[in-house]
């Protein structure tokens, strides 16, 4: 996979003018030696204020959600070439709060990553198993079915996407995945982008689940854990330049991978 991790934030339902300012103002003076490509996806309010304090820094804009559909009658809906209008890079499509809350079925994933790739967004399509699951033995066939779905639907575009392997009892919970467990179902999924495309090295397969400054450097070490998606650990600025040097290092240390 590429050299350079990509470590992307994810401030969910958090964040405010004034936090979101200090929070970046903060990440910005640290920054130092960062070498790897960095996305914070944001609530949809703070996407003109976020557009304009990350202009001239190297970190990509990035949202959370966005429509199946592209204009029309749908109240609250808010569709890819909107988001595109604010410079959004990233769109994380299918995270599982959304399948859990919001009943997204793995159609919706696909129409969502489809309409981000029609409007030049790089969807990051979020997969992952239920403790349930995992323990009855489906973490594979679940991961696959989901990502199969997004693949059906985009062809030959799947190059272009982004995957994030989230295990849904890892998220939030402190219990993160140990880095052979992320790496087993991200050499799944790396066989299954393999067989669905000849440019299946251009996607990133990153891990996310209460990635911290404890973890980070040993699942960013696994072959095919190819960066991260950080929910609690973005909020604070420093865990989160913690994690962007950690990632750096890795990157530098294995430039083969
Ligand atoms: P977490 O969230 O790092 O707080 O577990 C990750 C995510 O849900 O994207």
């Amino acid at each position: 996979m590429s050299t350079s991790k990509l470590i992307v934030a994810n401030w969910k339902m958090n964040g405010g003018l004034s936090a979101n300012q200090l929070l970046l103002d903060d990440i910005k003076a640290g920054w130092g030696a960062v070498h790897c490509r960095v996305g914070v996806c944001v609530p949809y309010p703070y996407l003109t204020q976020v557009q304009l304090l990350l202009a001239g820094t190297p970190i990509a804009l990035g949202a959370q959600d966005v429509s199946i559909h592209a204009t029309g009658a749908y109240t609250g809906e808010v569709s890819g070439s909107m988001l595109r209008d604010f410079g959004v890079r990233y769109c994380l499509v299918g995270h599982s709060e959304r399948r859990q809350y919001h009943r997204e079925s793995e159609v919706d994933v696909a129409l969502k990553a489809r309409q981000a790739l029609a409007c030049g967004i790089t969807p990051i399509v979020c997969v992952g198993e239920t403790l349930a699951q995992r323990e009855a033995g489906e973490t594979d066939s679940v991961v696959k079915r989901q990502l199969a779905a997004v693949i059906h639907e985009n062809g030959h575009c799947i190059s272009e996407i982004v995957v994030a392997y989230e295990p849904v009892w890892a998220i939030g919970t402190g219990r993160t995945a140990t880095p052979d467990q992320a790496q087993a179902v991200h050499a799944v999924l790396r066989a299954q982008l393999k067989a669905a495309t000849p440019q299946h090295e251009r996607v990133a397969i990153l891990y996310g689940g209460s990635m911290n400054t404890g973890n980070a450097a040993d699942l960013l070490s696994q072959p095919d854990v190819d960066g991260g998606l950080i929910g609690g650990a973005s909020l604070k600025a420093n865990d989160f330049l913690e994690i962007l040097h950690k990632a750096s290092h890795e990157a530098l240390a294995n430039p083969m991978k």
